[in-house]
This record gives C-alpha cells, structure tokens and sequence, in this order.
C-alpha cells in the first residue's frame, strides 16, 4: 500500500498529489521565523525576497525562460484567467480584435474565462475534438482571422490525459501572426503535464503556460504563469506592484518556495515517473476491460499522459462507485464534474462523442509517484465486484 496514505490506497493523483517532504521541509522557515514581508527593507524581509527570488529563478530554468517572465499565482485557475482575459483585455483595449480561439475540452478555469469574455463582447470559437479526444490542426489553422487575439489550448487533458500537438499548433499561429501582420499570444493550461512532460516554453513554442504546485507535489493555492515578454496584458489584480506589476498582493512566500522546489524535483524525477506511471497505466488499461464486463477505456490507449487512465462502466454512475470504492478503500476520481453538488456529464467525454449513459458511468483512476504495482492488483481484485454491487443496487431484482 503507498507510504503516504496509509488508510486508503490514493488513485487521484490528477485532482491533486501529496506534498513532496522536500517542498515541505524548505516551506517550514517561511511559515514561522522567516515570516517577513517581502516588499520590506530590513534582513528580515530580505530572507523572505530571496527565497523568492531564488525559487523563480528555479522555475525558470525548469520551463526554459527568464525569471522575469514568471508570474506567481495562487494555481491553475487563477493563471488560466489572467492569462485569457488579461492579454485578450490588453488585446480589445489595443483595438486588435475580440476573437478567441481554445478547444471543447479545456479546464473550467479556462471555458469560463472565456464564457466571461463572452459577456463583453468577445467570439469564442470552440475546437472539436476526434474520439481519442484531440485537436484537428486544419481546424485551428482555418478558425484563425484578422481579429484573433488569443489561442488558448491545453497541454494535457486533465480527465483523459490527451496530448495536444501543443508544438504544432503554435507554429500555426505564429505563422498566421506573421502573415496577418499581428501578435497572436498562444496560452497552454500545463496543470496536468509538470512531472510527465516536457515543460520547456522554447519547444512548445508558447507565449504563456499555466502550472499549479499542488498537482505536482507542491501546495495548494500556489501557482505559475509564464508570459513571454511583450505579450499584451492588463493585470486584473489592482493594488501593489508586485511582481512586475503584474499581479498585486503580498507573495504566498512558503507557498512559492514549496512550488519551487517541488517542480525541480518533479522535472529531475520526470523520465523515472514517466516509466513507473506508464507501466501502472498500461496494466490498467490491459486489465480492466477484462476483469470488469462492460468496461471501455476513454481516450486513447497509448497517446495520452502516463498516470492517466479514464474508464467507462455501462449500467453504474460514476459517482456511486467512487463512493463504493471509498468504502472498499480506494480514492478514484469521478469522470463527471460535480463541482456544485448537481450531476453533470463531462463535457470531455460528450466532445469526444462518448454517448450519455456511458459518461454517466465514467471513472478516472490516476496514478503517481507513492503508487506501487500492489496498489493496482489490490483495485483490480476489488473492482469486478464493487462494479457488481453497484449495478446490482442500480437494478434492484
Ligand atoms: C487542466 C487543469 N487546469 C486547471 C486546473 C485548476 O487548478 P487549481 O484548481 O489548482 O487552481 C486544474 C485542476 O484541476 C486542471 O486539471
């Protein structure tokens, strides 16, 4: 059983993972003696500006930019909304047009940062995706127009660990930039990817990347936005002028320092938990369609992130099952989104053309860096039958 979660064999590792003891270690001075304010000018505070300083330093180098393009965030969401509505903002107010360009697959933080631009004024194009859940590039290609002005697409797909052509996709838009004459920013939401996939912002090609510390072994409400320099952006926090003036308020210092740490570990660590997390992954994928009658894997077997896995089981609701593998002592996720308590079908699944019933019946098992082959025979032993449980509560004799 994983040593980090002893009472429950943990298999959500894409909702969030444990924090590393390394980023905790570094974190603790912060959150005690060490408790200056950065923008202060005494030693005190000064030990809490390097700390900060010096973790920026470290994120830049594991994503390939300048510090100074890195924006310290409270997470995910929060950088995926000032990325989109703080370049397309910038981009309206510069009189360079209203239109948005992401995919039907992307994070909440992202459609409704742009279902929020809907509000003003703005046309959002939404890209289809094919059954395995990706992009078609002839698509993005043909969606770009002169008042275009922002491309936001994810990295990896946080329910079925698709991989867009992230690279290629930027080198459509950097093309279409140049032949319009005009910057069109290209943004990609890597919540899902730190720790599995290359982050380094010259290959992609992007102008702006997402990242929040608590999905790779850092804490929660810590977040990093890279924005290459002279990207439009309006800030849509007001107050100080920290970070560059991008991005108001007193530093999370701790949380920063934790997130540093915790990425540098996560990219060292990268090739070793791409293969422990593949080799989980692929068992699973072998594994449950047989052990489980029914059983069909969503999204593609091979070309998706190596700790992903996302099953369908006719005849069950997903959230009964997670709540009957709790019982059993495994932590699943749910393949709907049940943010505010009312049942919704994943909107992935429905783009992919998943029919209802089976995204009703939809779960994610993720893996991660403490999960061990025993954790997945002990699911495996345990599924056949909780599947069978909950379908035969479902059909009462
Ligand atoms: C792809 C993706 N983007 C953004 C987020 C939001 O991150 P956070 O909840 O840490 O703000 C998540 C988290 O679930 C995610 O998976």
């Amino acid at each position: 059983m994983s040593s980090m979660t002893s009472d429950v064999i943990y298999l959500d590792h894409a909702a969030t993972t444990p924090l590393r003891p390394e980023a905790r270690a570094e974190m603790e001075p912060f959150l005690g003696r060490d408790f200056g304010n950065p923008s202060a000018l005494y030693g005190l505070a000064r030990r809490s500006s390097e700390a900060i300083d010096s973790a920026r330093a470290s994120i830049a180098k594991v994503l390939g930019c300048r510090p100074a393009d890195i924006v310290l965030t409270s997470g995910g969401t929060e950088s995926n909304n000032e990325a989109i509505k703080g370049v397309s903002l910038a981009q309206q107010l510069a009189g360079s047009g209203r239109h948005v360009i992401t995919s039907r697959v992307e994070h909440h933080a992202v459609l409704h940062s742009c279902e929020f631009l809907e509000k003003f004024g703005f046309e959002i194009t939404y890209l289809d995706v094919d059954r395995d859940g990706f992009i078609d590039l002839d698509d993005l290609g043909r969606a770009l127009r002169p008042d275009t002005v922002l491309v936001t697409i994810m990295l990896a797909n946080n329910e079925v660990g698709t991989i867009q052509p992230i690279a290629e996709a930027a080198r459509i838009v950097r093309e279409a930039s140049a032949r319009l004459g005009k910057t069109i920013p290209f943004h990609t939401d890597a919540v899902q990817a730190a720790g599995y996939l290359d982050l380094d912002v010259g290959d992609l090609g992007v102008d702006m990347l997402s990242l929040s510390a608590h999905k790779f072994g850092g804490p929660k409400g810590a977040g990093i936005l890279f924005i290459r320099r002279r990207v439009p952006f309006l800030p849509l926090l007001s107050g100080g002028g920290q970070e560059r003036r991008r991005r108001a308020g007193t530093e999370d210092v701790a949380g920063i320092v934790g997130a540093a740490i915790a990425l540098e570990a996560s990219e060292r660590e990268r090739p070793a938990a791409g293969a422990h997390a593949a080799t989980l992954r692929d068992r699973l994928v072998h594994a449950v369609p047989r052990a489980v009658q029914g059983a069909e894997l969503n999204g593609h077997p091979a070309m998706r992130l190596p700790n992903n896995t996302n099953f369908s089981f006719p005849g069950v609701e997903g959230d009964a099952l997670v709540a009957a593998l709790d019982q059993a002592g495994f932590a699943v996720g749910s393949g709907s989104a049940c943010g505010s308590g009312s049942w919704e079908p994943s909107h992935v699944l429905l783009a992919m053309g998943v029919s209802l019933e089976r995204a009703a019946g939809a779960l994610r098992i993720t893996v991660g860096r403490d999960t061990t082959p025993g954790d997945i025979e002990a699911l495996l032993d345990h599924l056949p039958n909780v599947v069978a449980r909950v379908r035969a509560e479902l059909v009462p004799a």
